[in-house]
């Protein structure tokens, strides 16, 4: 088995309202990124990572994470596009030939445990695609435009998806090239499900936030205070 990561972290960080991109945010003692390239840097079976950024920041991201904080020839980086989808593509296209299953995961997920990332890889040994979720913990209701309920869902039923997701490498491929590339999706797993293939979901963790808004950092902290003690 040998595994590729790419890492998406050519996003704007709109909803941060922050100067500096969220990924390079100092959490605890480095920036965001660094802690989630961390969790896959030193895992035998991790062959390659891309990881994907904006243009702009290729040679910030290189001299301030991955050359400071990494002596790791198999880390690489390359400029995203405009949209996480084309961002994730743009990394899936890099791989050399020996990779045979690919990991993505959001730069922003930084403080995934990394028991999560071994359920992971064990999971798509099986099934060609995997991602990761969570029960959610408040009622989902589906409102029209207006506000008003449509429907109340069976909590039962929902998962609310994170990432690590993983797939075999050429399954992820086929996805990201058939599928028409005006179909809006969020997650590389819906692009699967649309030709048609099965999704396998395992549990992922509530500490696995992803860095969206600015109080996400001090969850952050204080879950990485929490692991420290
Ligand atoms: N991402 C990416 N390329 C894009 C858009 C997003 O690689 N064109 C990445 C982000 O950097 C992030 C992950 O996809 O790690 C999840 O996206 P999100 O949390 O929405 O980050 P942003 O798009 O940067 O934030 P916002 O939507 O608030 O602008
Ligand atoms: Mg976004």
């Amino acid at each position: 088995m040998s595994i590729g990561v790419v890492i998406p972290a050519a996003g704007q960080g709109s909803r941060m309202n922050s100067q500096t991109n969220k990924q390079y945010l100092g959490l605890a003692d480095r920036p965001v990124l660094a802690h989630t390239i961390a969790l896959f840097s030193d895992n035998p079976q991790i062959k390659e990572i891309i990881v994907v950024v904006r243009q702009e920041e290729i040679k910030y991201c290189r001299e301030k994470v991955i050359n400071k904080y990494f002596n790791n020839k198999k880390i690489r980086i390359i400029a995203g596009g405009e949209t996480r989808r084309e961002s994730v593509f743009a990394g899936l296209r890099v791989f050399s030939p020996a990779i045979n299953y690919v990991i993505i995961h959001d730069g922003a997920r930084p403080i995934l445990p990394v028991s999560v990332v071994e359920r992971v890889i064990l999971t798509v040994k099986e099934n060609d695609a995997v991602s990761v979720g969570v029960k959610p913990k408040n009622t989902i209701k589906r409102v029209d435009g207006k506000g008003y309920v449509l429907e109340t869902l069976d909590r039962g039923e929902l998962v609310s998806i994170q990432t690590p997701q993983a797939f075999s490498r050429e399954l992820i491929m086929k996805a990201h090239q058939e599928v028409a590339s005006d179909l809006k999706v969020t997650d590389d797993a819906a692009l699967v499900e649309f030709l048609g293939y099965q999704v396998k979901i395992i549990s992922g963790s509530e500490e696995n936030i992803k860095i969206t808004t600015p109080e996400d950092m001090f969850i952050a902290e204080s879950i990485l205070e929490n692991r420290r003690r």
